[in-house]
């Protein structure tokens, strides 16, 4: 298939990308590369040993969207490209609300324009709304603590509404839980901006002695060991879901979400401990206060991404602390250019 891929340089395009490659698709990117590098894709093509094709500016620029969709016909998007920091769209909502609606509304435009009608969606457990009981299946109830969530929650209905009123139209709405890990190469791997936000990713800089040591937030949530609990699942297990929601958007119109995680949960002790002892390496830790607006426990049924999509995870979560501190010590700066 020809498959469109916004925001593909980023840490999950780019490993769906590399999947696609392999997979033998023909992959078209755009990504203006606020939160990416061009490295990032380079890797991608010498990994696959095939090449894609690139297109640098913003989603938003519905123009030259257009010309893209003009050069031949697209099977399928994959829609990444987004802002996704959940503190920074607390600061930021109107950066928020504007690059991730309007880069939706724009691709769905050219879609429509063009005849395309599957649409794979980058969404995300953040839309369940606060306690809601786990493993939490994807008809519970929805509603977000933050600008992001919101976002994501917004498009999603956006999308339900295009797919009701254009017949033909196939939409996967996938739901992440929290992705970690990297390419087994060590080659492609997550490269935040600055102070890592999210766990794995700060592990991984606390073990390379970046940081003296990782904050876990709170020891005194309803777990086993007091920390949080979370679904993690590999990058390169998610990548592979989107090439089975592709799949089944050719077979299938309307609009359905689906939950992409392992359906087990491990407390951030857990996941500390697991690194440890699968690289040998330390992560000093002390005890904080919680962060304002976490949920105790997340984890997902994972019963509708088997039915539908025939798709289930095969990566431990060794394998994920394996592989994404093989991707940091080869890369301690990262791709080292943004
Ligand atoms: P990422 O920031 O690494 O990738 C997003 C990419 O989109 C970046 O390469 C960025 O440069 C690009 N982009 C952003 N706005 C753009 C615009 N207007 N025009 C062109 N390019 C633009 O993020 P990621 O972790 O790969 O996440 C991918 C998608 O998955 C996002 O939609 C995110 O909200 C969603 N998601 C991520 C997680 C996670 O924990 N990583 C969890 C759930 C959902
Ligand atoms: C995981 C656990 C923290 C950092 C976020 C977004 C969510 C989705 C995925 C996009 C929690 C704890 C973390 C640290 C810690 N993104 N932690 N010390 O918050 O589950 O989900 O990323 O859609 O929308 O909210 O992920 O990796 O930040 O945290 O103790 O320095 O690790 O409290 O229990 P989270 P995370």
């Amino acid at each position: 298939m020809r498959v469109l891929v916004t925001g593909g340089a980023g840490y999950v395009g780019s490993h769906t990308c590399l999947a696609l490659l392999r997979g033998g698709h023909e992959v078209i990117v755009v990504d203006d590369l606020r939160n990416a590098s061009i490295e990032a894709l380079k890797r991608v093509q010498r990994l696959a040993g095939r090449a894609l094709t690139f297109h640098q500016f913003d989603m938003r620029d519905g123009e030259r969207l257009d010309k893209v969709f003009a050069e031949g016909p697209i099977d399928c998007a994959i829609h990444f490209a987004a802002l996704k920091a959940v503190g920074e769209s607390v600061e930021k909502p109107l950066e928020y609300y504007e690059n991730n609606l309007l880069s939706t509304l724009t691709l769905c435009r050219s879609m429509l324009r063009f005849g395309v009608s599957r649409l794979i969606f980058s969404s995300s457990a953040t839309v369940y709304a606060p306690l809601s009981p786990m493993p939490v299946d994807e008809d519970a109830p929805l509603g977000c603590a933050n600008p992001y969530g919101w976002t994501k929650l917004m498009c999603e209905q956006i999308l339900r509404d295009v797919a009701h009123a254009n017949p033909s139209f196939s939409c996967v709405l996938l739901r992440y839980f929290n992705p970690i890990g990297a390419d087994s190469s060590g080659e492609i791997g997550e490269d935040p901006n600055g102070v890592p936000n999210n766990l794995m990713p700060f592990i991984t800089q606390v073990a390379l002695e970046k940081f003296k040591q990782l904050q876990v937030y709170g020891d005194d949530y309803d777990t086993l060991d007091g920390t949080g609990v979370r679904d993690y699942i590999h990058v390169s297990d998610l990548a592979r879901g989107h090439l089975a929601a592709m799949d089944y958007a050719m077979g299938h119109t309307g609009c359905v979400a689906i939950n992409l995680g392992t359906g087990r949960g491990y407390s951030v002790l857990d996941i500390i401990q697991a690194f440890e002892s699968v690289n040998g390496v330390q992560v000093p830790y002390v005890i904080g206060p919680r962060r304002p607006g976490d949920m105790a426990i997340v984890y997902a049924n994972t019963q509708r991404a088997r039915e539908l999509l025939g798709w289930e995870t095969e990566l431990n979560i060794e394998d994920m602390c394996r592989d994404a501190w093989r991707w940091q010590k080869r890369n301690p700066a990262g791709y080292g250019d943004k």
